[in-house]
């Protein structure tokens, strides 16, 4: 991430971060409107839009803050005619991906809106998941150059947008002030520096990652990879997963995933794991998304509160590099009310919703406008910081296909027999070549 400075200490509390709420029964029937009003004339009598509540069901990823509740709250009161109730999904987002899968492919309107990994889209449109938005943004003046172009590019598959992004996450280092003075600045640093503080002040663990095979193995690679010069799809597309860069980067990785300062069952960690035992004080550094400096803050969940600093990820010979990520909305193409659910999806991804998000959730804002607002500063040293706006635009995609849940398998299947010391780098890169090209060719 060039250009990415380092980012200031700041130890305010605030909030947390991931996202959301409670879950009831999804529904799709519309309930009549509270206490009805005095008989009115023949000229007033309200049309049924006005008379009946509508329920929409709004499906997303568990959440560990306030922020989704925070956010439908609002929406509810500004559109009192649209009741909103949420249905929580897996927080593995491939948990998630196979269960929406699922119910598009049985065309199921049981959601409206849907919040969708940045590496979805393609896949979705192209599966006709997705109701297109170009027309509904057109006509309520939504300008595309508002938002972080990267981000927004990522909903655009065939010419036509079929999301819009609601926050975006890049791979950061998170460490603990009272244990480190510096961040390390390369990965061999990294080592050395984990190695020194683990056991210092009550750790058991001197850096924490996310190593279980599942999507988020798949960010930890890429960052490695990059970090060393490697790619795995070039931009046409070509398996180009078989270089020197992708074997160092993935040599790092092993040796950080198979020292003693990482816990024994690291290959079982998700970001759940790690931020919990990091919370808990049980680590000098993490990897994680931007919603970790939030919980870290959160006196309700954290024994660290003030004592966590941010930085870029550890350079390789090739620079430093962060993965990707972030949700966007879109809007289930069998929704029986396409309407409302786009009011929803509007309000969530516009600035209202995403200065919600950003002061109760922790999340990084997709809308750029509200990077200038106070109380979205305030909640986060990132989301002051013009380094951070562009290191996000900077950080590394994951690849972008329709048949990423593919290649991402492939990634996590290799990668995961590489960390558990049953195969070389070589032997990994040279069996992902050889998978990826068969996935292509098909
Ligand atoms: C975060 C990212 C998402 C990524 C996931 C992996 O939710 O925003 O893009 O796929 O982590 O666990």
């Amino acid at each position: 991430m060039k250009g990415f400075k380092r980012v200031a200490k700041i130890g305010f509390s605030l909030s947390i971060a991931l996202s959301l709420a409670a879950c009831s029964q999804p529904q799709q029937t519309t309930t009549p409107a509270a206490p009805p009003a005095p008989t009115p004339s023949a000229s007033e009598t309200p049309k049924p839009a006005d008379t009946e509540k509508v329920k929409i069901v709004y499906a997303r990823g568990k959440d560990v803050t306030q922020g989704t509740a925070k956010l439908v709250e609002a929406f509810e009161q500004a559109h009192p005619n649209i009741d909103v109730e949420v249905r929580e999904m897996p927080s593995d987002t491939g948990q998630s991906h196979d269960q929406y899968v699922t119910m598009f492919s049985a065309q199921s309107s049981e959601i409206d809106v849907f919040d969708l990994d940045v590496i979805w889209p393609a896949e979705f449109a192209q599966a006709g998941y997705l109701l297109p938005l170009d027309r509904l943004m057109e006509q309520d003046g939504i300008k595309t150059e508002n938002y972080i172009k990267g981000a927004m590019d990522a909903g655009n598959f065939g010419g036509q947008q079929w999301t819009i992004p609601k926050f975006i996450d890049a791979g950061l280092l998170f460490y603990r002030t009272d244990l480190v003075k510096e961040p390390p600045k390369t990965w061999d640093d990294l080592i050395k520096a984990a190695q020194a503080a683990n056991g210092q002040g009550g750790t058991k663990f001197g850096y924490l990652m996310q190593a279980k095979q599942y999507e988020g193995l798949v960010c930890n690679f890429v960052e490695f990879s990059t970090a060393y010069g490697g790619k795995i799809l070039d931009g046409q597309g070509n398996v180009v997963v078989n270089n020197p860069g992708t074997i160092k980067g993935l040599k790092k990785m092993m040796e950080v995933v198979q020292s003693q300062f990482v816990p024994t069952n690291i290959t079982t960690f998700t970001e759940t794991e790690s931020h919990t035992a990091f919370i808990e004080g049980q680590a000098a550094f993490i990897r994680n998304w931007p919603y970790q400096f939030a919980l870290a803050q959160d006196a309700a969940q954290s024994k660290i509160v003030g004592k966590v600093a941010i930085a870029p990820l550890p350079a390789g010979d090739a620079g430093s590099a962060a993965a990707l990520g972030g949700w966007m909305g879109g809007i289930n193409k069998y929704s029986t009310h396409p309407k409302e659910a786009w009011e929803f999806l509007k309000f969530m991804t516009g600035p209202e919703g995403q200065k919600i998000s950003a002061v109760h959730g922790g999340l990084a804002p997709t809308y750029l406008p509200v990077y200038e607002d106070a109380e979205v500063q305030k909640a986060s040293p990132l989301f002051a910081n013009k380094d951070f706006i562009n290191g996000v635009s900077a950080a590394v995609s994951r690849p972008t296909t329709p048949i990423y849940p593919k290649i991402s398998e492939v990634i996590q299947i290799e990668v995961s027999k590489a960390l558990a010391g049953q195969q070389t780098a070589e032997q990994t890169v040279q069996n992902m070549e050889k998978a990826m090209k068969e996935l292509i060719q098909k």
